[in-house]
């Protein structure tokens, strides 16, 4: 599948075969696929709770507006995205760190300047912080979409749920916001899709401000 017809496919997918499981090495392809996304200065502020256990699934779709398609899908991801991901100590940023030394990309000399760097960009309010986390992780989670059609799977977004809620029930630290829920498995039997949706085109999206 190229690029062009992987765009064309996917589509947002409401009912799920529930009979047809996705195995974990399938997942973990998905996963080492999108993760080759970029993100700033490769700080890759994003993690996945993958939720596979039927009751685990009840509990979050009552927290999800009761969409059918979290208990049905075989496989549904809660994508987080790491409000402290810049941050100094933090494990990925001090791994990102020693591999910038290793690969010679940046000298021991420079520490401060980088992690100024990130701090002058992500700390100046709350709001820099969440978007950091927020805009890596949506190139992230695009990813993923794009990856399951690639390996023929069907997927569905979401942002409607509770987010507190779904933080109590998960345990899910403070760092975390969560920007959406993914449904991954396969599209239900005989189910139709409508038409594509609209988008925008190139004219209506291109604006300036003279
Ligand atoms: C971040 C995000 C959140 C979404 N949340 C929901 C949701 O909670 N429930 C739902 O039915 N669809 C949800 N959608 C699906 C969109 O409605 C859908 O992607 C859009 O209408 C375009 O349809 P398509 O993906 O089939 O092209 C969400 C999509 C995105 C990207």
């Amino acid at each position: 599948m190229n690029f062009r017809q992987i765009c064309e496919t996917r589509r947002a997918i409401n009912f799920f075969d529930p009979e047809k499981e996705v195995n974990e090495a399938m997942i973990k392809e998905m996963i080492e696929l999108a993760a080759k996304a970029p993100s700033s200065f490769n700080l890759q502020p994003w993690n996945l709770i993958l939720l596979r256990d039927q009751q685990e699934k009840e509990t979050l779709k009552a927290l999800a507006w009761d969409q059918p398609k979290v208990v049905e899908a075989p496989a549904v991801l809660i994508v987080l995205a790491d409000k402290d991901g810049w941050r100094e100590g933090h494990q990925t940023v001090e791994k990102n760190w020693q591999e910038m030394l290793n690969s010679g990309a940046m000298q021991e000399e420079q520490r401060e300047w980088f992690l100024n760097a990130a701090k002058s960009l992500y700390n100046w309010s709350p709001e820099a912080s969440l978007a950091f986390a927020s805009k890596n992780t949506g190139f992230f989670a695009m990813s993923l979409m794009y990856a399951a059609t690639s390996l023929g799977l069907d997927s569905h977004p979401m942002d409607g749920f509770d987010h507190e809620g779904v933080r109590k029930a998960f345990n899910i630290p403070d760092n975390y916001w969560v920007p959406l829920l993914l449904a991954i498995g396969y599209k239900k039997p005989g189910l139709e899709l409508h038409a594509a949706k609209w988008r925008k085109n190139a004219d209506e999206i291109l604006i300036s401000f003279d």
